[in-house]
């Protein structure tokens, strides 16, 4: 294992690299931008790939991943690379093929995580995101339960590694833990979190079940127009973040990282930028006070970022509960 990387093993006893490269890009931003960005990553030291059937840039990070393989920085064993079940997928039936949809574009053989990207089901087809006439996303009905049975199926396969869930809230993590003849816990629940969105509750919850609980959107998100308020507040300028951030003479992305890490979770960052890269992979050069953990803690204010709000009406719309 990389010494510059520190692991957390999962429930089921695979180890996923504690801070991880997020590839969401928004569409106006060339694609060959995230095979150079995540080049740089893995140079720099990133071992944690996180991607998506969704986010329309696997075969970009399939291209980074076998370059760097075939120029000896790293052997395919020592990337993690995750992705993830578009919403268009959840029927059983089509669980598989987009499994395989990435697997090819990836051209790999296996991802080391596979996640059910959102618990809201949406037409299936080849639309992301299925609209009707009146501009109107067009949703699904499946239950997870028996999505969840077919990502243990694909484990079983070699397809995933590991299997876990990403934005789900603790009602749809407890049906799935209670689902009778369950025989894989989920390793994991990706969400949003960062200073003004801590998921204490949640984090607490996901402990107390043995599963990790992997923060998106811990630098205050790409802050993407199309589903972020651009009247939302700038997490990397609060004030408080950044006279810690003078205090510790680390930069507030650096302090709002090593924050997640602090408190067990692990940690996604994004960036197309050879500098912020680099500078990321330093989250594991030094440590932050209880003092001034209690300080970050006292920035939560429930804020979400992404609410994706135009699937609010749907059952299973998670972000409804309290958490
Ligand atoms: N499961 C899900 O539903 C879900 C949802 C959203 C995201 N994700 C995953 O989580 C990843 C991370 O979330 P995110 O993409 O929203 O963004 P993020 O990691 O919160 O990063 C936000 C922005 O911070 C800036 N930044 C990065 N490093 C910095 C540094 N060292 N100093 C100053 N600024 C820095 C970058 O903007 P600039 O380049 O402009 O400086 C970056 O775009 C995604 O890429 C994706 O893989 C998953």
């Amino acid at each position: 294992m990389n010494s510059k990387h520190q692991y957390v093993e999962l429930n089921d006893g695979h180890f996923i690299p504690r801070l991880g490269f997020g590839t969401y890009k928004p569409q106006e931003v060339p694609n060959s931008k995230t095979i150079e960005a995540t080049k740089i990553a893995i140079e720099a030291g990133f071992r944690h790939i996180d991607c998506a059937y969704a986010y329309e840039v696997e075969e970009e990070v399939g291209l980074a991943i076998r370059s760097k393989i075939e120029d000896g920085t790293v052997k395919r064993e020592d990337i993690f690379c995750t992705s993830k079940l578009w919403s268009t997928f959840l029927r059983p039936e089509l669980v598989q093929s987009c499994l395989e949809r990435s697997l090819k574009k990836l051209h790999l053989d296996y991802v080391d995580l596979y996640l059910i990207h959102f618990p809201v089901a949406l037409k299936p087809g080849e639309e992301l995101y299925p609209l009707d006439e009146n501009g109107k996303i067009i949703c699904d009905s499946v239950d997870l339960c028996a999505t969840w049975e077919v990502m243990e199926k694909c484990k079983d396969a070699g397809l995933a590694k590991s299997i876990g869930v990403s934005n789900f809230n603790r009602r749809q993590l407890e049906m799935i833990l209670n689902k009778p003849g369950l025989k894989y816990k989920p390793v994991c629940n990706q969400v949003e979190c960062h200073v003004y969105h801590n998921q204490r509750k949640l984090l607490d919850f996901c402990k107390s079940k043995d599963i990790v609980l992997v923060a998106y959107g811990a630098l205050g998100t790409q802050r993407y127009k199309e589903c972020v308020d651009q009247n939302s507040p700038v997490l990397l300028d609060d004030p408080v973040l950044c006279a810690l951030a003078k205090k510790r003479k680390r930069s507030p992305a650096l302090i709002a990282l090593r924050y997640q890490l602090q408190r067990g979770v692990v940690v996604l960052a994004q960036s197309l930028k050879e500098n912020e890269i680099k500078e990321n992979i330093q989250v594991f050069d030094f440590e932050l006070t209880e003092e001034d953990m209690k300080v970050l803690d006292g920035l939560n204010r429930n804020f979400c970022y992404v609410a994706m709000q135009f699937m609010s009406d749907h059952p299973n719309y998670p972000f409804a509960d309290e958490y």
